[in-house]
């Protein structure tokens, strides 16, 4: 019988098999994420360097002693490879389960290559019923909060949560994300929203899915 986490440490190491040699690696936040990391430890004499979604996997990144470059110094890097809370077949994910959406989202758009790595309780025909964090600027709380009412959301401040860049977190309960693409562009117009955690726009390029008879790989 596998344990999510087998299906995590799985889809881990079918990961490394997209990371180029002498790369710039982006690394994502989260469980599986860290499976990822401490795979690529394995392989760290044949990388560059590691440019990392959060403070958490910068830490764990340097703790195997892999490099980690601010984005700044890194240019376009080929693979970016993180886990994500929803994701469906068009490959359109929810993230930011664990707080890091706006620099995951970052890191991704600088990268060629985003490959999703998930246990196989992550794909979904809609997304929405992970709530949907959105990350806001602190003054604008209330005002965000409203509007998200308005598009039929139930907005719920992450108590107690500060993300890496100073600012709050809404996870927004009762969505059915019908339309993700125009969803994302929408939450993205309203002043106060830093980042919304729907990566429709530029969804995964390919998703490595942990499946109990293997891992499956699906591309958009
Ligand atoms: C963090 C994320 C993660 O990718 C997402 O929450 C999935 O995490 P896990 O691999 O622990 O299930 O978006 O902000």
């Amino acid at each position: 019988m596998f344990s999510q986490d087998d299906l995590k440490r799985a889809v881990a190491k079918a990961a490394i098999e997209y990371v180029p040699v002498d790369s710039i690696v982006g690394v994502g936040t989260g469980s599986t994420a860290n499976f990822f990391i401490d795979e690529l430890a394995k392989i760290k004499h044949k990388i560059r360097a590691a440019v990392a979604s959060s403070e958490a996997s910068a830490k764990r990144l340097q703790g195997h002693g892999i490099e980690v470059l601010s984005l700044n110094d890194a240019g376009d890097i080929p693979v970016y490879v993180d886990g994500a809370d929803e994701i469906t077949r068009h490959l359109h994910m929810v993230k930011g389960g664990g707080g890091a959406l706006t620099r995951e989202k970052i890191v991704a758009a600088s990268s060629k290559k985003f490959i999703c790595v998930c246990d196989a309780s992550k794909l979904v025909d809609v997304l929405g019923n992970f709530p949907l964090p959105i990350e806001v600027i602190p003054m604008a709380r209330s005002y965000i909060a409203r509007e998200v009412v308005k598009l039929g959301g139930r907005p719920k401040l992450r108590e107690g949560f500060t993300t890496d860049n100073g600012n709050i977190i809404l996870d927004v309960h009762d969505l059915q994300i019908m339309n993700p693409v125009e969803l994302e562009a929408a939450l993205n117009q309203l002043a106060g929203v830093v980042t919304n955690g729907l990566f429709a726009r530029h969804g995964a390029d390919v998703l490595l899915l942990g499946m109990p008879d293997g891992v499956k790989t699906m591309t958009a």
